[in-house]
Formats: C-alpha cells, structure tokens, sequence
C-alpha cells in the first residue's frame, strides 16, 4: 500500500494552541488522516485507534513491519475502558501518579480495537501524554489516537516537528510543530498482563519512580538481532533508532574511555574518515585538537535525553562516517539512555578495560 498526501506544517504555541489548528487535526484524525503531533517524549505519528484503514496507513508511511504494535493515546481516564478491559486496580494507581506522562501501560486489549494496532496480540498499550498540544488535540478528535514515534522504520526518533518532516514530507497530512519535545526519549513501557509488572523499555518514567509503587517489577528489555523475522515485540531489535553512520559505545571508567575515544577518532580520521562525538559538554575539553565534529549533550541528565536523538540525527547529517559515545551513568533516565544507544549502535559495545592497553 502506497500513501501520499500534501504536507501540512502548522505551527502552533504549545501554551496557547490555536483551536482550529487542532479542531482541523481532530477532525482529520477521526477520518482516517494521518497527524504527526508533538508529545513530552518524542513525536508521535497518530492516526484514529478505532479504525483500521487509518491504523494501515500509519505501516505504509513509516514503512513499518506489520509485527510492530503501536500504541494508543488517550486524553482522559473514561476512553481507558473504551480500549483495555479487566484493567486491574494498579493500572488505576499508576495512572494516578504517572499520567498525563511518559508512561505506557500493556493491558488486555477490548474488541473496539483493531488487530493491526496490536500486530495481532490480546494486549494494547496505552498512555496518555503530558504535552499540552497533544492533549488539547486528543480531546478535539474524541477517539482514541493510535501513534508511534514519527520518523521513519528504525531512524531516530524525532523531538522536533524538522525531523518528522524529513522523514515523512508526503505521507502525512498533517505535523503539528509544537516545539521541541522537552523528555526526548520515549515513555516507559510497563506490561501488567504478566505475573510480575515487568518493564519491556525503559523510558521517560525511571524504573525507581516505578518501584515506589510496584517494588517487585521486572525488567525485561529484549535486544534481538536485526534479522529475527518475527521478533516478540520488534521495537526490541536491536538495529533500532540507528542512524547511516556506524555508531560505536564506549563503555568503562570515563578517563580510560575517553582515552580510547581519542585514540579511535584519531585512527578514524588517519584512514580518511569523518568522525562525530557525542558528549555531555564536561567531556567537550578532552577531545581538543581533534579534526571531530561534535554534538553536544548538555550537562545534566535531563539536557542529554532531550538532545540525544537530535545530537545523533545532526552528526549523521554532517555527514559522519563513524559516530563514538560514552555510555552515561545507569540510573534514572540513564537506563533509557543506555537502551537508546546500544540499539543506535546494534549492539556494538567497545569494553574499556580499567588499565587499557597502549594501542587498542
Ligand atoms: O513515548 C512514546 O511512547 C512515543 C510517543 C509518540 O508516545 N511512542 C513510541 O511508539 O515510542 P513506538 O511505536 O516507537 O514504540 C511502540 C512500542 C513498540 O515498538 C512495542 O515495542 C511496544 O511499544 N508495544 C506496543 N504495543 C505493545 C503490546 N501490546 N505489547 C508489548 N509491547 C507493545
Ligand atoms: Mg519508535
């Protein structure tokens, strides 16, 4: 199937979103056009959850496999029974703490929604986001708004509406740009259709706000070659968010590392390519003189989420041939940040012993 349409950007102010602007989308939505919209995790690419059609070309214009389940945005708590059903009472104390936010709950899913939402499966994931413009969107279409992220199958995810139109300029009626997206990585992923609460991506949410209200959660992310054809939740492959250049993580004690770093871009640069790094501004001094280009990740933990994405599409535009980053710290947005770039690297993990050795 084949989708095209003429690109419409509207730019909107997300503290005072123009109500026929989103009126426009809603209504757009409810029949079976596709709206790119900003969220607080990344953009989303959305398209009425009730319909199928709409759903089918949400597949055609990501060129997404058919096996990758999308989830579904909600405004309110009442459209919550419209989608999921036997929604046991800790998905209510999560919504309570958690939503509007970065969290995505896997629950039974109910007939109103269409298989290919769910690629097939009994569970639907569900969130409603925190992004003003979203919301106020979301409650002018009225129905239940199925959205991956909105960049194309397996390249980065976008955080400003300048992404989602490189990626899908004529496949997509509508990008509202509502600005950049504040979280930058996508909202955590909690299935309470298992035993135990487990944690199939780590998000927005950290897992230790998680454990205040389920301390006994699993934490199960999947990192599966890029080849497995039918991949039990395919956002787990590991050729995800990759960008053109090859992107190598470099993992150990920050000295050795960035050591390691250097000497890399510079054997990189020798064999006549270009190099790109990623850091958080404090590692910025550690690479002078080097003939790099640099994308900067700020200086908290929070200012390298929300340029993570955007620091690897720049570099990759550049163009860099080879992309080297430091793994940051695991905990909280940490965790997610090491499960966005060990996918942009598939898996590639440079170990750096404490005590490395003089030529790599
Ligand atoms: O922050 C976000 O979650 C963003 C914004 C737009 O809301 N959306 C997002 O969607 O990241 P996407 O399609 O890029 O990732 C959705 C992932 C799927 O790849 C799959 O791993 C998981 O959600 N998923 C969806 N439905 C599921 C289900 N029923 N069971 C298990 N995993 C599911
Ligand atoms: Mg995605």
């Amino acid at each position: 199937m084949t989708y095209t349409a003429n690109t419409f950007v509207a730019k909107v102010d997300r503290r005072n979103p123009d109500h026929q602007v989103l009126a426009l989308a809603g209504e757009i939505l409810r029949e079976g056009g596709l709206v790119a919209f900003p969220t607080e995790t990344v953009y989303g690419l959305g398209a009425n959850a009730l319909d199928a059609d709409a759903v089918a070309r949400i597949f055609a214009a990501k060129e997404r496999p058919a096996n990758d389940p999308v989830i579904v945005h909600i405004h309110a708590l009442e459209q919550l029974e419209q989608i999921a059903i036997e929604i046991p009472v800790l998905a209510y104390q999560l919504a309570e703490k958690f939503w509007a936010g970065a969290l995505t709950l896997v629950l039974k899913k109910s007939d109103a929604i269409p298989l290919n939402v769910t690629a097939g499966r009994n569970t639907v994931a569900v969130r409603m986001p925190a992004h003003p413009v979203a919301l106020a969107m979301l409650a002018k279409a009225g129905v239940p708004v199925g959205a991956p992220s909105a960049n194309r199958f397996s390249r980065p995810s976008p955080t400003t509406a300048a992404h989602v139109y490189g990626d899908l300029n004529g496949r997509v009626d509508v990008i509202i740009d509502g600005g950049n997206s504040d979280i930058g990585v996508e909202s955590t992923i909690l299935d309470l259709t298992t035993p135990v609460p487990t944690v199939l991506r780590p998000g927005g949410v950290s897992l230790e706000e998680l454990r205040a209200i389920v301390p006994a959660l699993a934490f199960r992310p999947q990192y599966l070659p890029a080849d497995v054809e039918s991949a039990p939740a395919p956002g787990s492959l590991i050729k995800h968010y990759s960008p053109n250049a090859e992107l190598l993580l470099f993992r150990g004690k920050p000295d050795v590392v960035i050591t390691a770093m250097r000497k890399t871009a510079d054997q990189y640069i020798t064999e006549g390519k270009t190099v790109g790094i990623l850091a958080p501004d404090a590692d910025v001094l550690n690479f002078e003189g080097l003939n790099i280009q640099i994308a900067l990740l700020g200086r908290t933990v929070a200012e390298y989420a929300a340029r993570l994405f955007a620091g690897i599409r720049a570099l990759d535009d550049m163009p860099s041939d080879i992309i080297l980053v430091r793994e940051p710290d695991d905990d909280g947005l940490g965790v997610a940040l090491r499960d966005r770039l060990l996918r942009a690297a598939e898996g590639k993990v440079v170990e750096v012993p404490e005590h490395a050795p003089e030529t790599l």
